[in-house]
Protein backbone atom coordinates (compact mmCIF):
# COMPACT_ATOMS: atom_id res chain seq x y z
CA UNK A 1 0.00 0.00 0.00
CA UNK A 2 2.67 2.39 1.02
CA UNK A 3 5.33 3.85 -1.57
CA UNK A 4 8.54 2.45 -1.11
CA UNK A 5 11.81 3.62 -2.72
CA UNK A 6 11.91 1.00 -5.22
CA UNK A 7 8.36 0.71 -6.21
CA UNK A 8 5.40 3.61 -5.66
CA UNK A 9 2.09 2.30 -4.85
CA UNK A 10 -1.47 1.72 -7.08
CA UNK A 11 -2.65 4.55 -4.96
CA UNK A 12 -0.13 7.61 -5.94
CA UNK A 13 0.07 5.86 -9.51
CA UNK A 14 -3.42 6.16 -10.36
CA UNK A 15 -3.91 9.53 -8.38
CA UNK A 16 -1.16 10.54 -10.69
CA UNK A 17 -1.99 9.94 -14.17
CA UNK A 18 -5.63 10.58 -13.48
CA UNK A 19 -4.75 14.67 -12.04
CA UNK A 20 -2.01 14.95 -14.89
CA UNK A 21 -4.94 14.35 -17.44
CA UNK A 22 -7.10 15.97 -15.93
CA UNK A 23 -4.93 18.86 -15.70
CA UNK A 24 -3.81 18.68 -18.98
CA UNK A 25 -7.01 19.38 -20.17
CA UNK A 26 -8.54 21.68 -17.49
CA UNK A 27 -6.09 23.95 -18.46
CA UNK A 28 -6.34 24.71 -22.68
CA UNK A 29 -9.82 23.94 -22.00
CA UNK A 30 -10.44 27.11 -19.43
CA UNK A 31 -8.08 29.43 -21.62
CA UNK A 32 -10.49 28.10 -25.09
CA UNK A 33 -13.31 29.15 -22.70
CA UNK A 34 -12.14 32.65 -22.11
CA UNK A 35 -11.40 33.69 -25.50
CA UNK A 36 -14.64 32.78 -26.69
CA UNK A 37 -17.16 35.57 -26.98
CA UNK A 38 -20.20 35.74 -24.38
CA UNK A 39 -23.25 33.52 -25.40
CA UNK A 40 -24.69 30.15 -25.25
CA UNK A 41 -21.63 28.02 -26.40
CA UNK A 42 -19.56 29.46 -24.01
CA UNK A 43 -22.18 29.45 -21.00
CA UNK A 44 -22.34 25.59 -21.77
CA UNK A 45 -18.45 25.01 -21.87
CA UNK A 46 -18.42 26.48 -18.57
CA UNK A 47 -20.80 24.73 -16.71
CA UNK A 48 -18.82 21.86 -18.03
CA UNK A 49 -15.30 22.99 -16.86
CA UNK A 50 -17.33 24.03 -13.27
CA UNK A 51 -18.92 20.72 -13.54
CA UNK A 52 -15.44 18.81 -13.76
CA UNK A 53 -13.46 21.45 -11.94
CA UNK A 54 -15.40 20.67 -8.65
CA UNK A 55 -15.08 16.75 -9.31
CA UNK A 56 -11.33 17.47 -9.41
CA UNK A 57 -10.97 19.31 -6.33
CA UNK A 58 -12.46 16.05 -4.74
CA UNK A 59 -9.39 13.85 -6.46
CA UNK A 60 -7.15 16.07 -5.66
CA UNK A 61 -8.12 16.66 -2.03
CA UNK A 62 -7.78 13.03 -1.84
CA UNK A 63 -4.04 12.93 -3.31
CA UNK A 64 -2.74 16.02 -1.09
CA UNK A 65 -3.74 14.00 2.01
CA UNK A 66 -2.08 10.53 0.47
CA UNK A 67 1.23 12.92 -0.45
CA UNK A 68 1.38 14.70 3.28
CA UNK A 69 1.24 11.18 4.48
CA UNK A 70 3.50 9.57 2.05
CA UNK A 71 6.36 12.18 1.60
CA UNK A 72 7.78 13.18 -1.62
CA UNK A 73 9.63 10.52 -3.81
CA UNK A 74 13.36 10.74 -3.72
CA UNK A 75 15.25 10.78 -6.52
CA UNK A 76 16.77 7.67 -8.43
CA UNK A 77 19.92 9.21 -9.25
CA UNK A 78 22.37 11.31 -8.02
CA UNK A 79 21.08 15.27 -8.44
CA UNK A 80 22.61 18.64 -7.41
CA UNK A 81 21.35 20.76 -4.79
CA UNK A 82 19.39 23.23 -7.32
CA UNK A 83 17.88 20.17 -8.60
CA UNK A 84 16.76 19.36 -5.78
CA UNK A 85 15.54 22.42 -5.16
CA UNK A 86 13.65 22.90 -8.26
CA UNK A 87 12.14 19.51 -8.51
CA UNK A 88 10.69 19.90 -5.04
CA UNK A 89 9.62 23.76 -5.38
CA UNK A 90 7.69 21.96 -8.94
CA UNK A 91 6.49 19.06 -7.06
CA UNK A 92 4.92 21.31 -4.56
CA UNK A 93 3.43 23.67 -6.74
CA UNK A 94 1.82 20.85 -9.09
CA UNK A 95 0.38 19.38 -6.00
CA UNK A 96 -0.95 22.98 -4.77
CA UNK A 97 -2.16 23.83 -7.88
CA UNK A 98 -4.45 21.15 -8.21
CA UNK A 99 -6.58 22.57 -5.03
CA UNK A 100 -5.85 26.12 -5.91
CA UNK A 101 -7.11 26.73 -9.26
CA UNK A 102 -10.59 24.65 -8.80
CA UNK A 103 -10.68 26.45 -5.19
CA UNK A 104 -10.00 29.84 -6.98
CA UNK A 105 -12.34 28.82 -9.61
CA UNK A 106 -15.42 28.45 -7.07
CA UNK A 107 -14.27 31.65 -5.25
CA UNK A 108 -14.77 33.53 -8.92
CA UNK A 109 -18.12 32.08 -9.55
CA UNK A 110 -19.05 32.62 -5.61
CA UNK A 111 -17.88 36.51 -5.82
CA UNK A 112 -19.76 37.00 -8.94
CA UNK A 113 -23.21 35.30 -7.63
CA UNK A 114 -23.58 33.03 -9.78
CA UNK A 115 -23.99 29.24 -8.53
CA UNK A 116 -22.00 26.35 -8.70
CA UNK A 117 -23.14 22.91 -10.03
CA UNK A 118 -22.08 19.28 -10.36
CA UNK A 119 -23.60 18.62 -13.73
CA UNK A 120 -26.59 19.78 -12.97
CA UNK A 121 -26.40 19.03 -9.53
CA UNK A 122 -26.37 22.56 -7.85
CA UNK A 123 -23.73 22.66 -4.72
CA UNK A 124 -23.55 26.11 -3.88
CA UNK A 125 -26.83 28.28 -4.42
CA UNK A 126 -26.68 31.96 -6.37
CA UNK A 127 -25.64 34.23 -3.91
CA UNK A 128 -25.27 38.00 -3.16
CA UNK A 129 -21.82 39.64 -5.70
CA UNK A 130 -18.71 39.74 -3.66
CA UNK A 131 -16.32 42.02 -5.97
CA UNK A 132 -12.95 41.38 -4.04
CA UNK A 133 -13.82 37.65 -3.79
CA UNK A 134 -14.38 37.23 -7.36
CA UNK A 135 -11.26 39.67 -8.18
CA UNK A 136 -8.76 37.56 -5.67
CA UNK A 137 -10.28 34.29 -7.24
CA UNK A 138 -9.95 35.59 -11.02
CA UNK A 139 -6.54 36.84 -10.27
CA UNK A 140 -5.39 33.20 -8.55
CA UNK A 141 -6.88 31.64 -11.57
CA UNK A 142 -5.84 33.21 -14.59
CA UNK A 143 -2.02 33.76 -13.44
CA UNK A 144 -1.97 30.28 -11.45
CA UNK A 145 -3.17 28.66 -14.42
CA UNK A 146 0.14 30.36 -16.51
CA UNK A 147 2.42 29.33 -14.12
CA UNK A 148 0.89 25.62 -13.73
CA UNK A 149 1.19 25.58 -17.76
CA UNK A 150 4.83 26.43 -17.48
CA UNK A 151 6.09 24.42 -14.64
CA UNK A 152 3.87 21.04 -16.23
CA UNK A 153 6.07 22.10 -19.18
CA UNK A 154 9.32 22.07 -17.50
CA UNK A 155 8.47 18.80 -14.83
CA UNK A 156 8.04 17.15 -18.46
CA UNK A 157 10.98 17.98 -19.88
CA UNK A 158 12.36 16.37 -16.25
CA UNK A 159 10.49 13.48 -16.66
CA UNK A 160 11.83 12.63 -20.34
CA UNK A 161 15.45 13.92 -19.37
CA UNK A 162 15.09 11.26 -17.00
CA UNK A 163 14.03 9.10 -19.53
CA UNK A 164 16.47 8.78 -22.42
CA UNK A 165 19.14 11.09 -20.74
CA UNK A 166 19.70 9.36 -16.88
CA UNK A 167 17.81 6.36 -18.11
CA UNK A 168 18.00 6.18 -14.32
CA UNK A 169 13.68 4.03 -14.15
CA UNK A 170 12.18 7.92 -12.54
CA UNK A 171 9.29 7.47 -15.52
CA UNK A 172 9.09 3.79 -15.19
CA UNK A 173 8.21 4.33 -11.46
CA UNK A 174 5.58 6.19 -11.94
CA UNK A 175 4.22 3.75 -14.75
CA UNK A 176 4.04 0.96 -11.99
CA UNK A 177 7.34 -0.79 -12.32
CA UNK A 178 9.66 -1.93 -9.46
CA UNK A 179 13.79 -0.41 -9.84
CA UNK A 180 16.56 -2.30 -8.48
CA UNK A 181 17.80 -0.13 -6.76
CA UNK A 182 19.02 0.52 -3.25
CA UNK A 183 17.51 2.92 -0.61
CA UNK A 184 19.95 6.42 -0.06
CA UNK A 185 18.69 6.26 3.69
CA UNK A 186 19.60 2.72 4.25
C1 LIG B 1 2.73 13.72 -19.45
C2 LIG B 1 2.77 14.36 -18.32
C3 LIG B 1 3.50 13.96 -17.07
C4 LIG B 1 4.55 13.10 -16.90
C5 LIG B 1 5.32 12.30 -17.97
C6 LIG B 1 4.85 13.08 -15.48
C7 LIG B 1 5.84 12.30 -14.88
C8 LIG B 1 6.11 12.26 -13.54
C9 LIG B 1 7.11 11.41 -12.92
C10 LIG B 1 8.03 10.46 -13.66
C11 LIG B 1 7.09 11.65 -11.58
C12 LIG B 1 8.00 11.00 -10.50
C13 LIG B 1 9.08 11.95 -10.10
C14 LIG B 1 10.05 11.32 -9.13
O1 LIG B 1 10.05 10.11 -8.93
O2 LIG B 1 10.86 12.10 -8.56
C15 LIG B 1 6.07 12.63 -11.33
C16 LIG B 1 5.75 13.12 -10.08
C17 LIG B 1 4.81 14.10 -9.85
N1 LIG B 1 3.99 14.69 -10.81
FE1 LIG B 1 3.97 14.28 -12.80
N2 LIG B 1 3.99 13.92 -14.82
C18 LIG B 1 3.15 14.48 -15.75
C19 LIG B 1 2.15 15.39 -15.52
C20 LIG B 1 1.88 15.94 -14.29
C21 LIG B 1 0.88 16.96 -14.06
C22 LIG B 1 0.00 17.60 -15.15
C23 LIG B 1 0.87 17.21 -12.72
C24 LIG B 1 0.02 18.16 -11.91
C25 LIG B 1 -0.53 19.25 -12.34
C26 LIG B 1 1.89 16.38 -12.11
C27 LIG B 1 2.21 16.37 -10.77
C28 LIG B 1 3.19 15.60 -10.17
C29 LIG B 1 3.50 15.60 -8.74
C30 LIG B 1 2.82 16.47 -7.69
C31 LIG B 1 4.51 14.66 -8.55
C32 LIG B 1 5.16 14.26 -7.20
C33 LIG B 1 4.77 12.87 -6.84
C34 LIG B 1 3.29 12.73 -6.59
O3 LIG B 1 2.70 13.56 -5.88
O4 LIG B 1 2.70 11.76 -7.11
N3 LIG B 1 2.47 15.61 -13.09
N4 LIG B 1 5.49 13.00 -12.54
C1 LIG C 1 -8.63 21.68 -12.10
C2 LIG C 1 -9.44 22.67 -12.11
C3 LIG C 1 -9.41 23.85 -13.04
C4 LIG C 1 -8.48 24.28 -13.94
C5 LIG C 1 -7.13 23.64 -14.28
C6 LIG C 1 -9.00 25.49 -14.55
C7 LIG C 1 -8.34 26.24 -15.50
C8 LIG C 1 -8.81 27.42 -16.05
C9 LIG C 1 -8.06 28.31 -16.89
C10 LIG C 1 -6.59 28.12 -17.32
C11 LIG C 1 -8.88 29.34 -17.25
C12 LIG C 1 -8.50 30.57 -18.09
C13 LIG C 1 -8.17 31.69 -17.12
C14 LIG C 1 -7.57 32.93 -17.73
O1 LIG C 1 -6.86 32.86 -18.72
O2 LIG C 1 -7.81 34.04 -17.14
C15 LIG C 1 -10.15 29.12 -16.61
C16 LIG C 1 -11.25 29.94 -16.72
C17 LIG C 1 -12.38 29.81 -15.94
N1 LIG C 1 -12.64 28.85 -14.98
FE1 LIG C 1 -11.43 27.31 -14.50
N2 LIG C 1 -10.23 25.76 -14.00
C18 LIG C 1 -10.51 24.78 -13.07
C19 LIG C 1 -11.63 24.69 -12.27
C20 LIG C 1 -12.66 25.61 -12.25
C21 LIG C 1 -13.79 25.57 -11.33
C22 LIG C 1 -14.02 24.51 -10.24
C23 LIG C 1 -14.56 26.65 -11.64
C24 LIG C 1 -15.84 27.13 -10.98
C25 LIG C 1 -16.55 26.45 -10.12
C26 LIG C 1 -13.93 27.33 -12.75
C27 LIG C 1 -14.45 28.45 -13.38
C28 LIG C 1 -13.86 29.12 -14.40
C29 LIG C 1 -14.45 30.29 -15.04
C30 LIG C 1 -15.79 30.93 -14.68
C31 LIG C 1 -13.52 30.73 -16.00
C32 LIG C 1 -13.62 31.98 -16.84
C33 LIG C 1 -14.29 31.77 -18.13
C34 LIG C 1 -14.49 33.16 -18.76
O3 LIG C 1 -14.99 34.05 -18.08
O4 LIG C 1 -14.15 33.31 -19.91
N3 LIG C 1 -12.77 26.69 -13.09
N4 LIG C 1 -10.09 27.95 -15.88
Amino acid sequence: MKDTHQRFSHITISLHWLLALSMIAMLPFGLYIESLEGGPQKWGFIAQHKSFGVLILLIAALRFSWRLKNGFPKALSPVKNWEKALASFTHWFLLLGTLFMPISGIMMSMGGGYPVAVFGFEIIGKGEKNESLAQLGHIIHGLGGKILIALIILHIAAALKHQFIDKDGTLARMLGKTIDTQDPAN
